[in-house]
């Protein structure tokens, strides 16, 4: 599975719009002749005997699945319901792919997921869960529950797991109080997408190894003074389509040297927030910023003292090109896109 993992590494160290990367990746499958134990309905690969690929075939039941099977891929079908024992020969499994199908939890019966012990890749997105399924792992790396109607996320639900890197959420319902606790102490984390949620606060409680934080369309007010400061190693974070105003920014919390992209667009913002010379991009469109305050890009400038700004987006704003102060090229040498409208 190792072109796999690393499409995945890529997303995560790259620039990472990627949802959606190819995880349905089948080697040389389809035209291969299965392997002698496959459910019949299934295909798993003679050069790749411990996968079974499910997918995109109409199915209402999980089949059977036979000892030795490690990567289960199930996605683009029409389950409802996980019964006891349907994964009883394999609690070895690893990778275990439900994208696309219609499952509630009331259906999901213990004896099934909450059996799997060694369980890595959770992918579940595109169902119909208002809550996770009880799981007994703590080996996951990667979990996926895009586009359901979870509400909560309870504390204990993934403590413990040490592995855990990237947990996808986005277009759920969850509430701040809904995840109060649920990310503490996963010292292993480093993509958090609450997107398209009903957050009223940014997420507390996370791991000082988070890279990216997603947490555009919620309903969030401001950024905690020294939210950022706890975060060393945040690169990314998405605050975009919230309803951040001026004063729910305190003075610097954005002033930290790790951040290279910062997207604020579509708040209440009125002025430009005070940034850090390292941050690169920076998205403030559709505001209602009207006066460009270079000191908050560049407080000092200087041969050394410049920003590292690449790209600054001020469209949807009360300012124009003629908004720039003059010493405004000297202090954003770097910046290949302004955009005013
Ligand atoms: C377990 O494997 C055996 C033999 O391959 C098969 O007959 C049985 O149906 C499997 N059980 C389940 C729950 O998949
Ligand atoms: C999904 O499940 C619901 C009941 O939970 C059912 O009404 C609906 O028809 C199902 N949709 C599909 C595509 O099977
Ligand atoms: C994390 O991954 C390592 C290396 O693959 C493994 O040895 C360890 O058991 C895993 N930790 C947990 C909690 O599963
Ligand atoms: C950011 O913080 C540094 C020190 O931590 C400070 O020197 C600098 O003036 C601050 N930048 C802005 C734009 O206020
Ligand atoms: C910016 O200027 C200050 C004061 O002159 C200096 O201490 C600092 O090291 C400079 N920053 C960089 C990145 O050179
Ligand atoms: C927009 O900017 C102009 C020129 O700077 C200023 O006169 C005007 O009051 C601003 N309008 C709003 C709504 O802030």
């Amino acid at each position: 599975m190792f072109p796999l993992r690393s499409v995945l590494l890529v997303c995560l160290v790259g620039l990472c719009i990627c949802q959606y990367y190819e995880y349905d990746y089948e080697p040389a499958a389809q035209s291969m002749p299965s392997s002698p134990n496959c459910a019949l309905e299934c295909n798993c690969p003679i050069n790749f005997p411990s996968a079974m690929y499910c997918d995109n075939r109409n199915l209402k039941n999980i089949p059977f699945v036979p000892t030795g099977i490690q990567y289960l891929y199930l996605q683009n079908n029409l389950i409802e319901e996980i019964k006891t024992g349907v994964f009883d020969n394999v609690t070895n499994l690893r990778w275990l792919v439900l994208d696309h199908n219609n499952i509630t939890s009331d259906k999901i019966q213990s004896g099934s997921i909450d059996k799997l012990g060694k369980l890595e890749k959770l992918l579940f997105s595109h169902n119909k869960l208002n809550k996770p399924p009880t799981l007994s792992t703590k080996s996951l790396d990667e979990v996926k529950f895009i586009a359901n109607q979870l509400t909560t996320l309870p504390s204990g639900l993934l403590s413990g797991m040490d592995n855990l890197t990237a947990i996808h959420l986005a277009r759920n319902k969850l509430t701040s109080d809904g995840i109060a606790g649920a990310f503490k102490g996963l010292k292993s984390l480093m993509l958090l997408d609450l997107s398209e949620n009903k957050l009223k606060k940014l997420p507390a409680g996370v791991s000082a190894s988070l890279l990216m934080l997603y947490v555009d369309h919620n309903d969030i007010e401001g950024v905690p003074n020294g939210y950022l400061a706890k975060l060393p190693a945040l690169q990314y974070l998405r605050l975009s389509h919230n309803k951040l105003a001026d004063s729910g920014i305190p003075a610097g919390v954005f002033n930290v040297t790790s951040l290279l992209e910062l997207d604020l667009s579509f708040n209440k913002l009125q002025s430009i927030p005070e940034i850090n010379e390292a941050l690169e991009h920076l998205y403030l469109q559709v505001n209602q910023i009207s006066k460009f305050e270079l000191p908050n890009i560049c407080k000092i400038i200087s041969p050394v003292n410049y920003s590292r700004l690449k790209s600054l987006r001020l469209d949807g704003n009360n300012l124009t090109q003629h908004s720039m102060p003059d010493d405004a090229p000297s202090c954003l040498r770097q910046a290949s896109e302004i955009i005013f409208d």
